[in-house]
């Protein structure tokens, strides 16, 4: 089984950003620990702060991965474009967020990448990914 995490920008400094919000390890620590927890399942990382590269990377493994964990982070408030590129593949995708978004900002409230998500998991902390990681396996 194939999965991708692709996270959006500014999560390249989990461990270092704020860490009351986000935590103390950095995604790299995290994935390292996830791998060793699944070693039967393939799973890679992909990590952008361009909008652009997101897209092409969603585009590029979304008709032969089985799973996409998607964090696009603050894209998921803003790209339309995002949200296009999870409907117009065939890989569903696992929307996810560190932080419960629906208890900050009303900003965050909104997710342009929802609407085209298998579904969210968001507010668990690194969590998250796990939890999005085992919905693929049921
Ligand atoms: C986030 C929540 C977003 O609102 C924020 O812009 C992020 C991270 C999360 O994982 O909690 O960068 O997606």
């Amino acid at each position: 089984m194939k999965i991708i995490i692709i996270n959006g920008p500014n999560l390249n400094l989990l461990g270092k950003r704020e860490r009351n919000i986000y935590g103390d390890l950095t995604f790299e620590e995290f994935f390292k620990l996830l791998k060793n927890k699944y070693p039967l399942i393939d799973i890679s990382y992909f990590q952008s702060n361009v909008e652009g590269e997101l897209i092409n990377k969603i585009q590029e493994v979304g008709f032969s991965f089985d799973g996409i964990i998607l964090n696009a982070a603050a894209y998921t408030h803003t790209s339309v474009g995002i949200g296009d590129a999870v409907k117009a593949i065939e890989t569903p995708v696992v929307e996810v967020h560190i932080s419960n978004t629906f208890a900050r900002e009303e900003f965050r409230h909104h997710s342009y990448i929802s609407p085209g998500a298998k579904g969210v998991i968001l507010g668990f902390g690194l969590q998250s990914y796990e939890l999005a990681l085992q919905s693929f396996l049921n």
